[in-house]
C-alpha cells in the first residue's frame, strides 16, 4: 500500500522532508511506502537544493488539499494564513494532516482538533515543538499518567544560537542573527524567535499537552532577548550564571487566596540559570525541555531544537505513525486496535 503525501511548502523543512522520503534506504521499512505525490511552493523558478520532477510543483496549494489522490497532507509553509484555511481543508477533505507550524496550532488548535474529531482524522506535531526532539508523543502518552508540576524549557533554537555565541565570542547580535538565519534556524519573520513569540506558542503547547485544557497565548507573559547586552551576559557570567531564555509553565497556589487556589504560571523570558543547572549546559541551535511530575519526577528531553535534517525527523516520524496506522487498518479486520502512539489524538493537542 502507498500513502501518497501532499507536501506544502518546499524550504528548510520541505527540503529535509523530502530527502528522507526520496532516500529511504536503511531507514524505517515504512518509508518506501511513502510517495510525494504534489508539492506546493510559492514560486516554481526558484533553485532548489533538491531534484523533483518539474511536474509535481504547483503554486496550487487549494488543488493539493482537495486532490482525491492525497491521503495526507503535510503543511511546511508556516504563517497564519493560508496555512490555516488549508489545514481545515485538508481535515474537511478526510486527509490526515501533518504540521510543523506552532503558530497555527498554538491559536487555532481548538478549531483545527474539534474539526479533525469530526472528520475521523489525525493531526500530528511533533516539529513544532522542540525541532528533531520528540516531546509531544512523550508527553502525550508515555509520561500521561503522571500529574505535571512543571514543563520548564530552552525552546528557540535561535535564540540559544544567539545567547550562545554571545557569550562566547561577545559577537553582534545583528551578525548572529543573520548566521542563524542562513543555517535554516530562524523563522520567516526572525522576530518571532528574538522577541520570544516562537518559544510563547511552543509553551502554550506544551501545556496544554501536560496540563490539559486551552491555553490562551494572551496568558503567556513574554519577553524576547532584544534587550540582553554582553555586558549582561558577562556580568551573569562572573556571578555564576548563563542567560537562557526560558519558557516556564508550572502549577502554582495563588498568593491573593487563602484557599489553596490552583494557579499556572505561562511565562517566557531570559533567565539567570546557574551554572550547574542542567539547562546551563545546553548551547547553540539546541533545545531541552525539563518535565516534573508526579510520580516520575524529573525527566530532560535534549537535542536539536531546529535545522532541517533535525526537524524533517520529526515531521517523517509522524508521516510514518499514520502510514503505519492506515496499513493495520487495511490489512486487519475493522476491529484491529489502532497504533497506540495515536490513539490520544484527537483528545486535545
Ligand atoms: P521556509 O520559509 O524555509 O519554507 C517555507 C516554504 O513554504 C517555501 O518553500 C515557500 O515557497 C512555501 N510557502 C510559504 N508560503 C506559501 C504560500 N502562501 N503559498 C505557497 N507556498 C508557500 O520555512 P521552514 O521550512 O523553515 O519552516 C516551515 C515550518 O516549519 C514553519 O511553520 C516553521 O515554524 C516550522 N519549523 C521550522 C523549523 C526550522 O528549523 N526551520 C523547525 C521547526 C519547525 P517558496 O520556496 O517557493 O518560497
Ligand atoms: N525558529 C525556530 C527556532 C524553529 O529557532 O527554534 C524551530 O521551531
Amino acid at each position: 500500500m502507498t500513502v501518497k503525501v501532499g507536501l506544502l511548502g518546499l524550504g528548510t523543512v520541505g527540503i529535509g522532508t523530502a530527502k528522507i522520503l526520496l532516500d529511504p534506504a536503511e531507514r524505517h521499512p515504512l518509508v518506501k511506502a511513502v510517495e510525494i505525490y504534489r508539492v506546493g511552493v510559492r514560486s516554481l523558478d526558484k533553485p532548489r537544493a533538491i531534484e523533483l520532477p518539474r511536474d509535481r510543483l504547483t503554486t496550487d496549494l487549494q488543488a493539493i488539499v482537495t486532490d482525491p489522490n492525497v491521503d495526507v497532507v503535510v503543511e511546511l509553509i508556516g504563517g497564519l494564513e493560508p496555512a490555516r484555511s488549508l489545514i481545515l481543508e485538508a481535515i474537511r477533505q478526510g486527509k490526515h494532516v501533518v504540521t510543523a507550524n506552532k503558530a497555527v496550532i498554538a491559536r487555532y488548535g481548538d478549531e483545527i482538533f474539534t474539526a479533525a474529531n469530526e472528520a475521523g482524522v489525525y493531526v500530528l506535531l511533533e516539529a513544532a515543538v522542540g525541532g528533531g526532539i520528540p516531546v509531544i508523543q512523550p508527553l502525550k502518552q508515555a509520561l500521561g499518567v503522571n500529574r505535571i508540576q512543571a514543563v520548564t524549557g530552552i525552546v528557540n533554537g535561535t535564540t540559544n544560537y544567539i545567547l550562545t555565541r554571545m557569550q562566547e565570542e561577545g559577537g553582534d547580535f545583528e551578525a548572529i542573527l543573520a548566521d542563524a538565519q542562513k543555517l535554516g534556524y530562524a523563522e520567516a519573520d526572525p522576530t518571532a524567535d528574538v522577541d520570544g513569540l516562537d518559544a510563547a506558542d511552543k509553551i502554550a503547547i506544551l501545556a496544554s499537552l501536560a496540563f490539559g485544557g486551552r491555553i490562551k497565548l494572551e496568558d503567556v507573559f513574554c519577553e524576547g532577548i532584544r534587550h540582553v547586552s554582553a555586558s549582561d551576559i558577562a556580568y551573569a557570567d562572573r556571578l555564576g550564571f548563563v542567560i537562557k531564555l526560558l519558557a516556564i509553565a508550572r502549577r502554582d497556589t495563588c498568593p491573593m487566596s487563602n484557599e489553596a487556589l490552583e494557579q499556572l504560571q505561562l511565562r517566557v523570558h531570559p533567565t539567570l540559570v546557574p551554572k550547574h543547572h542542567p539547562l546551563a549546559s545546553v548551547n547553540d541551535v539546541y533545545n531541552a525541555i525539563l518535565v516534573e511530575g508526579d510520580p516520575i519526577g524529573q525527566v530532560m528531553f535534549f537535542g536539536p531544537g531546529a535545522g532541517e535534517g533535525p526537524t524533517a525527523s520529526a515531521v517523517v516520524s509522524d508521516i510514518l505513525n499514520i502510514v503505519g496506522t492506515l496499513q493495520s487498518q487495511s490489512v486487519a479486520a475493522a476491529s484491529e486496535p489502532q497504533n497506540p502512539l495515536l490513539a490520544c489524538t484527537h483528545q486535545h493537542y
